[in-house]
């Protein structure tokens, strides 16, 4: 274990879990919890919970869970040592190095920088004489100064060592500069990559500088230049822009395809575009956009292409949980040429008029079925009328369901019955699911990974108990009497018990996020454990825990020994029958 305890404690106490989680998931508050949507599965129900006091997040329904650093590995895939750093330079923290650990995170941390100090030079050179060619083309794609500052646009001179020069001023060596994808490679000379090109930054949704795209300003070929796939630099996982639109207030997100589509949105007030990066969409962006909406407008350009490549987005998108509204611009070949042309007003009528997530919704399941057969006009009302019965309101609800029952060729009053019916369905099935959370029967608890065995139930939940207990109130950790590790019959609880009461002896914080050699489904076997058990931390309740678990010891040495004394009947036996 590199890093020291007391450093771990500070750095998960600067990290509020609701604060570094929120920079992921939309949550909402509820009681002492806060709700949201699962980032690590697709989800239409907040399933996903996060605790301040207990510093630690769960999912109802993926059953993944942990502390603040656990959640860093999970949601950016890194390992321990690299979310500890990744927290560390959140809140400006030194973290205690030892210099065999020449991490992976290190490398991208002098990546990012060299990036960001790429992407200085570029802007820099916007205004410089050398960029004056690149500052007119902005300007004459309408792009105005607070723009070209927000998107920190920039140009690439057309010169072959610009940025090689600059960069290997600041201290990058030709092996970064190649390992960011900033320069190509000639008989073992590097020179600039991007050269007569107006750059445009990625920024992934920590703020990092991840990339760039580089646009040519006539007709040449190619169009773009992206930046290589790189340690940083992932197109099929980031976004163009989702740094800025993760913060818009708008409540939905534009999926376009240009980066120009995406700045001019931007622009014109539109603060919630995002733009993929000259790939199509993957699984991966899906999930992303479910951090932060739950509502995509898609709106790809109107040509061919762009139309086929909507149909294949949608039910990507619709797969990881998102509401989908398609839009198609008219009389313009993309979004930013809509808006120039047509202004702001004009964009928002037509955002309005989106088909809406019902419509567009209740015309693909009408897709799905041929309404001349029977048995598939009932799939399709059954199947419209759980779609229907999610809507809040019953105008709406009396909308559609007529727009229904008019396709399936029903009477409105037939469908409103199939509504109301799903309706209580879908109630049901969700007060179960509350009722499954609330009071688990105690087979429901098992631990989902076979490595964690409940063997003897009783004892194990009284374990349970005594944990959440300790955590929740330290200092009860002076009332569990004599109590070893040996005594738990859940050995993952009986390591867990230890530690807790080490680093109680040492005055050290007991949270889930600092305990030490737990493999992720431990850690979120634990975490489902605390999240059960939402009581208050009693002195009488760690009694009579002490008191189940020693019963139980007992009972089970007593097994043990009855079971050694049949062994040696039987060997007696057996040796007796021998010739
Ligand atoms: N793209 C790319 N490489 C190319 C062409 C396109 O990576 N040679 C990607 C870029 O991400 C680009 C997107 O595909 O933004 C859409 O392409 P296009 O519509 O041609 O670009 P726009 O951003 O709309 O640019 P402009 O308006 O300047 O033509
Ligand atoms: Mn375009």
């Amino acid at each position: 274990m590199p890093f020291p305890p007391a450093f771990l404690d500070e750095l998960v106490a600067r990290n509020p879990i609701e604060e570094v989680v929120g920079q992921y998931v939309n949550l909402r508050r509820s009681g002492s919890n806060l709700f949201g949507l699962c980032p690590f599965h697709g989800e239409k129900t907040a399933s996903f919970s996060v605790s301040p006091d207990k510093g630690m997040f769960y999912c109802f329904g993926c059953h993944k869970g942990g502390g603040v650093i656990h959640f860093l590995m999970e949601i950016e895939n890194l390992s321990y040592a690299d979310a500890v750093r990744a927290l560390a330079q959140r809140v400006g923290m030194t973290v205690p190095e030892d210099d065999r650990y020449q991490s992976r995170y290190r490398q991208q941390e002098r990546l990012w920088a060299l990036t960001k100090e790429a992407a200085r030079y570029y802007h820099a050179q916007l205004y410089a004489p050398a960029g004056a060619a690149g500052l007119a083309y902005a300007q004459k794609r309408g792009m105005t100064k607070s723009t070209l500052t927000k998107f920190g646009v920039g140009f690439a001179p057309d010169a072959w060592s610009g940025l090689v020069d600059a960069m290997r001023a600041k201290g990058y060596t030709d092996q970064e500069l190649t390992a960011a994808g900033l320069v190509s490679e000639k008989n073992g000379r590097i020179y600039d990559r991007f050269r007569n090109r107006l750059m445009f930054p990625i920024i992934d949704v920590r703020g990092n500088l991840i990339g760039f795209g580089g646009r040519v300003m006539d007709d040449s070929t190619p169009k773009y230049l992206n930046s290589p796939e790189t340690l940083i630099f992932n197109k099929r996982k980031n976004l163009f822009a989702l740094n800025l639109a993760k913060k818009s207030k708008l409540g939905y997100l534009i999926l376009v395809e240009g980066y120009m589509d995406a700045v001019s949105l931007h622009q014109y007030g539109f603060d919630c575009a995002v733009a993929s990066l000259g790939t199509a969409l993957t699984e991966d962006h899906a999930t992303l956009l479910t951090r932060y909406t739950e509502e995509v407008v898609l709106l790809y350009d109107a040509d061919e292409a762009g139309q086929d490549a909507t149909r294949r987005a949608i039910p990507i998108l619709e797969r990881a949980g998102l509401r989908v509204k398609v839009l198609k611009v008219k009389d313009a070949k993309d979004p930013d040429e809509f808006l120039k042309k047509f202004g702001a007003d004009r964009f928002q009528v037509l955002l309005e008029g989106a088909s809406n997530r019902v419509e567009y919704q209740l015309s693909a399941i009408g897709k799905k079925y041929d309404l001349k057969e029977d048995d598939q006009r009932v799939r399709f009302v059954q199947e419209a009328a759980d779609l229907i019965s999610t809507l809040g309101s019953a105008v709406q609800r009396e909308i559609y369901g007529g727009r229904a029952a008019e396709a399936a060729g029903i009477t409105a009053d037939a469908m409103k019955l199939e509504v109301d019916k799903a309706y209580r369905r879908r109630r049901a099935r969700e007060k179960k699911r509350q009722e499954r959370i609330d009071l688990a029967p105690a087979q429901a608890l098992r631990p989902k990974d076979r490595n964690i065995r409940y063997d003897n139930m009783k004892s194990a939940m009284a374990e349970e108990t005594l944990i959440a207990c300790l955590m929740k109130d330290p200092a009860l950790a002076e009332k569990t009497g004599g109590l070893t590790e040996a005594d738990f019959s859940v050995p993952l609880l009986g390591r867990v018990f230890r530690q807790l009461m080490d680093r109680h002896k040492e005055g050290l914080e007991l949270s889930i996020a600092v305990l030490e050699g737990l493999s992720p489904e431990e850690t979120s076997h634990l975490a489902g454990v605390l999240q059960r058990h939402q009581g208050p931390a009693q002195e009488q309740a760690v009694a009579d825990c002490l008191a189940v678990i020693q019963d139980q010891r007992r009972a089970a040495g007593a097994a043990t020994e009855e079971d050694l004394l049949a062994l040696r009947d039987r060997m007696k036996q057996r040796k007796g029958v021998k010739p």
